[in-house]
C-alpha cells in the first residue's frame, strides 16, 4: 500500500474501499468489509447517504485491527446543509459508525450559497478532533475557490468523479497547487459505462500481466489521485488491492489520457439539485 499525506500531516492510504451499494443487507455490508479488512484494505469510503455506517461501524469494531490503522471517511448530505443541522448531522454519523472519530469528513457536493458558512462549521468540527481531517466533494475549481478564499482551515481533500473518460487535468493541478489532495470516486467508471472493455486498456494491462480496472486504478495512484474502488467480490476487492507492484510508462500514461471525453456517469456539481 502506498501512501500521501494530507495538508494537516494526517497520512491517508492512496487506495481504498467504496462502500456505495456495497450490501443489500447490513450483513452484506458487514461481510465486505470485513473481508476487505481481512486483506488488507486501511481505508474505507462510507456517507451518510449510504445508509451502511452502523454495520461499517461494527466491522472495524470487530476486526481486531487498531483504530488508528484504518482510515475511515464520512459525508455531509445536502439536505441537512439546508436544514441548518449540520453538527447534528456530523453527530448522528458518530453515533452511527461508533468508532470513536473519522479520519475525514466530506461535505458531499456544494450547496448553492453555503458553501463558505458549511465551511466554517466544518472547521468547527475539525476543531473538536472527532474529525482529523476535513475536506470536499464535488467541488469545482470556482467552489474551492469560493472556500479558499474565506477558509481558515483548509480543505485536505476533494472527492470528484474522476476516470479515463473524465480526467479533469486541470481541476488536479489547482488542487495540487492548493496543497488539496484529489480522490477518485467511480474509478472504474462505475458500472455505467464499458470503461474496462476499452483495448488500450487491455493491451496496457497485458503488458503486465494485470486487468483493465488494475491498470486504470494503477494510473490514479500515479498521478496523485487517491482511488476508492468498490466491490462486494472478494476476488476483486484482492484484485483492486494488487496494483502496488508495476509502473505505467509516461506512454501508457498518455494512451489512457487520450480516452478522455470529460464524460461523467454522475451529475455535473453544478447541477445537483441542492
Ligand atoms: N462523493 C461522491 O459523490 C461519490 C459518488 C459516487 C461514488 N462515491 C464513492 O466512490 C466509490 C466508488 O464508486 P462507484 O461504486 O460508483 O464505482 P466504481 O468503484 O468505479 O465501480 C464499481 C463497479 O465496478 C465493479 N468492479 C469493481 N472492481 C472491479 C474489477 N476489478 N473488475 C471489474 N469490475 C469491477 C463493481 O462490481 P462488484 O461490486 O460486483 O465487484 C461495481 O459494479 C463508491 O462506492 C463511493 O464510496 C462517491
Amino acid at each position: 500500500m502506498d501512501y500521501t499525506l494530507l495538508n494537516n500531516g494526517v497520512k491517508i492510504p492512496m487506495l481504498g474501499l467504496g462502500t456505495y451499494r456495497i450490501g443489500r443487507t447490513d450483513d452484506d455490508v458487514y461481510n465486505a468489509i470485513r473481508t476487505a479488512l481481512d486483506m488488507g484494505y486501511r481505508h474505507i469510503d462510507t456517507a451518510t447517504l449510504y445508509e451502511n455506517e452502523a454495520p461499517i461501524g461494527k466491522a472495524i469494531r470487530e476486526s481486531g485491527i487498531p483504530r488508528e490503522d484504518i482510515f475511515v471517511t464520512t459525508k455531509l448530505w445536502g439536505d441537512d446543509v439546508l436544514k441548518n443541522e449540520i453538527p447534528q448531522a456530523f453527530d448522528q454519523s458518530m453515533q452511527l459508525l461508533d468508532i470513536g472519530y473519522v479520519d475525514l469528513y466530506l461535505v458531499h457536493w456544494p450547496v448553492k450559497g453555503k458553501l463558505v458558512s458549511t465551511w466554517r462549521e466544518m472547521e468547527k468540527i475539525y476543531a473538536s478532533d472527532k474529525a482529523k481531517a476535513i475536506g470536499l466533494s464535488n467541488h469545482l475549481q470556482h467552489h474551492l475557490e469560493e472556500i479558499l478564499d474565506e477558509a481558515n482551515v483548509l480543505p485536505a481533500v476533494n472527492q470528484v468523479e474522476m476516470h479515463p473518460y473524465v480526467v479533469l487535468n486541470d481541476l488536479v493541478d489547482f488542487c495540487e497547487e492548493n496543497a488539496i489532495v484529489c480522490e477518485a470516486w467511480s474509478p472504474l467508471g462505475s458500472s455505467k459505462v464499458p470503461l474496462l472493455e476499452e483495448k488500450i486498456l487491455r493491451e496496457i494491462g497485458d503488458k503486465y500481466g494485470k486487468s483493465p480496472a488494475q491498470v486504470v486504478l494503477r494510473w490514479n495512484i500515479e498521478r496523485g489521485v487517491v482511488a476508492i474502488p468498490k466491490s462486494s467480490n472478494k476476488e476483486r476487492q484482492a484484485a483492486n488491492l494488487d496494483i502496488f507492484d508495476f509502473k505505467l510508462t509516461p506512454e501508457d500514461v498518455q494512451l489512457i489520457n487520450s480516452l478522455d471525453k470529460n464524460y461523467r456517469t454522475g451529475i455535473h456539481p453544478d447541477e445537483i439539485g441542492f
